[in-house]
């Protein structure tokens, strides 16, 4: 099943705006069940951060997903969007007091605790409330991924996890502090990664480290690799779904997990990237000395990814069927990185078409702002539509 465009209802929505195809959606929760079904103990949490439409979540939740949160925001939305608490995992390498005492209070799945700082904390708001905690600690693996530099975690060098070498500092401390639960590692290596390579060396780290522990006597139940699996931002409709078969049977190939172990992942970006297109309306189009502009309703404003990372979201025009020609694809915020692309061919373009950049169901909607005091972008449904 490819992506489709109702091009008739969305002429009719006020421009910019999210469409998100639950067909699209509902055909990639298919593929992850289908996939996790394989192997007993894979518990995939879907990572909130990547986009916390409600709407959305709600289909999430129905497949059963858990959920990885980043923030006391984001448990709130999750619990509202009816995720039980059971099943959330909460990271971060700078949780505030009320967010740790939120999980506390929720009783949720574990926290990912990233410093010794942090873990004495939890064990204080515990205390206080005669309640224990679940810790896993998010390790430092010191793999590389072949991603953007911006978006990759696991080096020695990233503000990310505790290093390898205080792992077992960490650990025994936790053991001896009264409202905290050792439970597991946590692990995660960046995002947007198509290598399997990559989450191969972080299943040869695991079990580097897992022996490690092992020949200490130390007993771990939880192994959370992260998330990181990329999308097809090139050719998008030719791959709506990702591949899921590969990412799960490299852990399953290579990961050694005991028996009484249950391996948990954190997905975003493959989940909910390929369902959502950001729609926008042709103002004008403009000759420039060296360039021709098409200037969109949009800017990095709804869509900051191009600005930030140097992203390329593919762009179609929904509404001409013309020749092509070359545009730059521009926004109309004050900023020289508010362009979406450069030297595309569109078919010929005018005042009024609609374009779709595709692939932003992920890091789209959830990072838009109100700089230029703009609107936030709504998100539609195909389903609602
Ligand atoms: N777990 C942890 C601890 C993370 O930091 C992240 C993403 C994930 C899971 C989910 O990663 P995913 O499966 O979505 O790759 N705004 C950037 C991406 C930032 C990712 C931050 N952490 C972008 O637009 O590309």
């Amino acid at each position: 099943m490819t992506q489709t465009f109702p091009v008739e209802k969305l002429q009719a929505l006020r421009t910019p705006f999210y469409y998100y195809d639950t067909d699209i959606l509902r055909q990639t929760l298919d593929a992850v069940d289908t996939e996790t079904q394989k192997y007993p103990g894979y518990h995939v949490h879907y990572a909130v951060k990547a986009n916390a439409n409600p709407q959305l979540l709600r289909i999430i939740n129905q497949y059963g997903l858990g959920i990885d949160c980043v923030s006391g925001g984001e448990i709130q939305r999750a619990l509202q969007a009816g995720f039980p608490a059971d099943k959330i995992v909460f990271a971060g390498v700078g949780k505030s007091d009320w967010e740790i005492e939120l999980g506390i209070d929720n009783d949720i799945f574990c926290f990912n605790v990233e410093s010794i700082p942090e873990l004495h904390v939890i064990n204080q708001l515990a205390a206080a409330k005669g309640k224990q905690a679940n810790v896993c600690f998010r390790i430092n693996p010191d793999v590389g991924a072949h991603t953007h530099a911006h978006i990759t975690t696991g080096l020695a060098e990233n503000k990310f996890g505790i290093a390898m070498a205080d792992m077992e500092t960490v650990i025994h401390l936790a053991q001896s502090l009264p409202c905290v639960n050792y439970k597991g590692l946590h692990f995660h290596i960046g995002s947007q990664i198509l290598q399997m390579d990559d989450f191969a060396a972080l299943a040869h780290r695991v079990n580097q480290l897992q022996d490690r522990l092992e020949a200490q006597g130390i007993q771990t139940e939880i192994i959370n690799v992260g998330g990181g699996l990329g999308i097809d931002y090139e050719e998008p409709l030719a791959h709506p779904v990702p591949n899921f078969r590969d990412y799960f049977a490299t852990y399953h190939q290579l990961l050694r997990l005991r028996p009484h172990q249950t391996l948990h992942f954190e997905l975003g970006r493959a989940i909910v990237g390929q369902c959502g297109a950001l729609i926008t309306r042709v103002n004008y189009v403009k000759q420039g000395a060296a360039k021709q502009f098409a200037i969109v309703d949009a800017g990095m404003t709804d869509l900051i990814r191009p600005a930030l990372y140097g992203a390329h979201h593919r762009i179609l025009n929904l509404t001409s069927d013309q020749p092509q020609e070359t545009y730059d694809v521009v926004g109309p915020i004050c900023e020289s990185s508010d362009v979406f692309d450069k030297d595309i061919t569109l078919p010929r373009t005018q005042r009024g078409d609609l374009l779709a950049l595709l692939s932003a169901g992920a890091y789209g909607e959830i990072m838009a702002s109100s700089y230029n005091c703009r609107p936030l972008p709504v998100g539609y449904l195909s389903e609602e539509l």
